[in-house]
């Protein structure tokens, strides 16, 4: 150790980074801020040896003990990973999102976690908070929806749990990576107080709560500057008023500059051989010519450093090969997937009987596995895919845009929990024969699909493939009809009023047929909620035309029409409806609120006392909404509880309003600022459903 003093664990991380800096030359330097791709392509140029055949890795310095960075995504199990190197695949990010539970985020991301380390990886990709302003956004299902509270609590959880197995992950994509559509070159348009109360937020949240060691930036421009070269945000928001102190790494293809993305913030340049030059490669010449000080490659390395000393790499060097518990990583998904299954709509048909004489079960591919989203964070499964389709494209993305699914077969599911059922298949593709076998069967179930991937956005809201008409003749033909939707994201329902139960699933995960087999026959009580709104319709959204989808190429600006009133915020403030609110989940109990006590002054907290009132076990998801500020109505989620409830049992639960919630940005003070007065609060099952109101009264306060 005398010849490496900053592998001295009684020392600081920020120590033990200067000690190592002090000892390395520019060449070693420069090293730690040019990452390379791992898995080389002969449309590219050839990186470095030392990848792993994952998005990419950073070499070492050997002389000095400093480890390689061996990077992979991401926020769902290990991915990009070729065919027969397989991990496990949790559900997507909007179904961990919707158990509104932290403590089984950060288990699935503990198990990822680990998982990534027994494969010999230190640094995650993981951490995508960008909320959901587009429903049709290709990579919704990757985020954790639209609300910068729950999200920024969510995605702080999952770093926690990724971060336990000493490795560094990232957040991402700061910021405003909303669409795929154009995400290379549009400018997000937003002025700064809707940016600070909505997306910012959520990083700024998620970053208090996970710590995560990296930061990646986002694709797109904000304002009209690339992200990666956004002073603003990675200099005076991130690193200035926030005091981060990891570092900032950027989107594979993202970096544009030499000098201008180093002087604003950006400490490494990712997967380089993607960009248009090896940027980072020219950081020495610049030095030399004066155009960027020597000192602030110093910043650059010394807080790469810092977070592979904090988040253990140098302490904990991860040993590829550490066994991994397939089993029991299998089961963590499906509990995920379980507290992410959202009961939509039952009319009495849901729990099934196990007793039930003859099913119908329809839907593409359901008889072999459940759908997986495209793109960077599609996890290969252990004993590969159930059934995957190529697409008819030249593109350098073409590998993102496979339909895959994850072979956990819903029909093996449904027969093996009613085993006396007569089980019958259809793939839907036949909409007669589909339709005449339901009628046929005591109970119908359609699995509908709507694929979605990074790289591309969906056309619309509506289910693809005349999987509507499918719905509304099956519908027809037999009335005890179960839609089980496997979604990216939310979907239009015209056929809503003729189906008694909806399900939304998601894309499941490795175990995801098990736990929507578990719902249905009421093995797991629902209890998932809405992360996102469900629009009745695209004309209801802030933008009915997808911005860019009718430009061929070249830049282009999006604005928000919604501003900081995201999702649920803009459908209450436009007086518009959505066909299903943020918030929203049916239980096979019921429960009720009584008992408010409200605790307002210079912060807000409530209590009540929450009773199951119906027949089964279940949880609950208690939401404290402010619903009006200074005379006006408002709709913000400021906090939650999840509470699991006996039969007739009553819990005495206690929600802290988040402050922020309460506040607005004030611009002139540069600040939150809760403003004197007197605000309506609701306790409520959902952005639109108050059961209990009271007001609060809270003095003036900056927070
Ligand atoms: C995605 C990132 C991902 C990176 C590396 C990019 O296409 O936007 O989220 O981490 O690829 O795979």
């Amino acid at each position: 150790m005398s010849d490496r003093p900053w592998m001295n664990r009684a020392l600081t991380s920020e120590a033990r980074a200067a000690l190592v800096l002090g000892e390395m030359t520019r060449e070693e330097k420069l090293i730690l801020v040019n990452g390379h791709i791992g898995n080389p392509s002969p449309n590219l140029p050839k990186p470095p040896d030392g990848g792993m055949g994952s998005a990419g890795f950073v070499q070492g310095v050997e002389r000095l003990g400093i480890p390689f960075q061996q990077q992979t995504d991401a926020s769902l199990g290990v991915a990009n990973l070729h065919d027969g190197v397989g991990s496990t695949a949790l559900p997507s990010g909007l179904a961990q999102a919707a158990s509104w539970d932290e403590a089984l985020v950060e288990a699935g991301g503990a198990m990822i976690g680990a998982e990534a380390r027994a494969k010999g990886f230190n640094v995650m990709l993981a951490g995508g908070v960008n909320l959901t302003r587009e429903p049709r956004c290709g990579r919704n299902f990757e985020y954790l929806g639209e609300d910068p509270l729950l999200a920024g609590v969510l995605v702080g959880a999952s770093l926690r749990g990724i971060q336990s197995n000493h490795l560094v992950a990232t957040i991402k994509h700061f910021a405003l990576n909303a669409q795929e559509t154009g995400r290379m070159v549009l400018s997000a348009e937003i002025d700064e107080a809707a940016l600070r109360e909505s997306d910012l937020l959520a990083f700024e949240i998620g970053i208090e709560r996970g710590r995560p060691g990296s930061v990646m930036t986002a694709y797109n421009r904000i304002n009209q500057t690339y992200a990666a070269e956004h002073d603003f945000l990675l200099g005076q928001v991130l690193k200035g008023e926030w005091a981060y102190p990891g570092y900032v790494m950027s989107d594979w293809g993202g970096c544009h500059s030499t000098e201008a993305s180093a002087l604003a913030g950006l400490d490494q340049e990712s997967g380089q051989e993607i960009d248009k030059e090896p940027y980072y490669q020219a950081l020495g010449e610049a030095i030399d010519a004066g155009r960027l000080p020597a000192a602030r490659l110093d910043e650059m390395v010394g807080r790469i450093l810092w977070a592979m000393f904090e988040h253990g790499l140098f302490d904990h060097p991860n040993q590829p090969g550490e066994a991994i518990d397939r089993e029991a990583h299998l089961d963590a998904a499906q509990r995920a997937a379980e507290a992410g299954i959202v009961l939509l709509k039952n009319d009495g048909l849901l729990p099934l009987s196990r007793e039930v004489g003859s099913i119908a079960v329809i839907g593409f591919s359901a008889d072999i596995g459940v759908l997986s989203g495209g793109g960077s964070s599609s996890v290969v499964p252990w004993d590969g895919f159930a059934r995957a389709f190529k697409p008819e494209s030249n593109s350098r993305w073409a590998s993102y845009l496979r339909q895959r699914y994850l072979p956990s077969s819903p029909l093996k599911t449904l027969q093996a929990a009613a085993p006396d059922a007569a089980m019958r298949f259809n793939d839907g593709t036949d909409v007669a024969a589909a339709a005449a076998l339901a009628a046929q069967c005591e109970v119908a179930i359609v699995f509908a699909e709507q694929w979605t991937s990074e790289f591309i956005d969906v056309p619309g809201l509506s289910l693809p493939n005349g999987q509507e008409a499918l719905i509304e003749a099956v519908a027809k033909a037999n009335p005890n009809l179960v839609v089980v939707l496997e979604t990216g994201g939310p979907v239009t329902m015209p056929w809503l009023d003729q189906v008694p139960a909806v399900l939304e699933a998601w894309y499941p995960g490795g175990r995801g047929a098990e736990a929507i087999g578990a719902v249905l026959f009421g093995e797991v009580n629902p209890s998932g909620r809405l992360p996102l709104s469900f629009p009745r319709s695209e004309a209801d959204t802030p933008n009915p035309v997808l911005p860019g989808i009718e430009q061929e190429r070249g830049k282009f600006d999006v604005t928000y029409p919604e501003g900081a009133d995201v999702g649920y915020r803009w459908y209450a403030r436009t007086g518009r409806p959505p066909l299903f609110p943020f918030g929203h989940g049916l239980s096979y109990t019921s429960f009720a609120y009584a008992n408010l006590v409200v605790d307002d002054g210079e912060a807000l907290a409530v209590s009540l006392d929450v009773t199951n009132t119906g027949e089964r076990a279940g949880a609950d998801v208690v939401q404290l909404y402010l619903t009006e500020a200074d005379g006006r109505p408002t709709s913000r989620l400021l906090g939650w509880a999840k509470v699991f409830l006996e039969p007739g049992e009553t819990k005495s639960v206690t929600i802290a309003a988040e402050p922020r919630l309460l506040a607005d940005w004030d611009l002139d003070a540069g600040g939150w600022r809760i403003a004197d007065g007197a605000y309506g609060i609701a306790i409520a099952t959902s952005a639109t459903t108050p059961v209990l109101r009271a007001e609060a009264r809270l003095s003036g306060a900056d927070v």
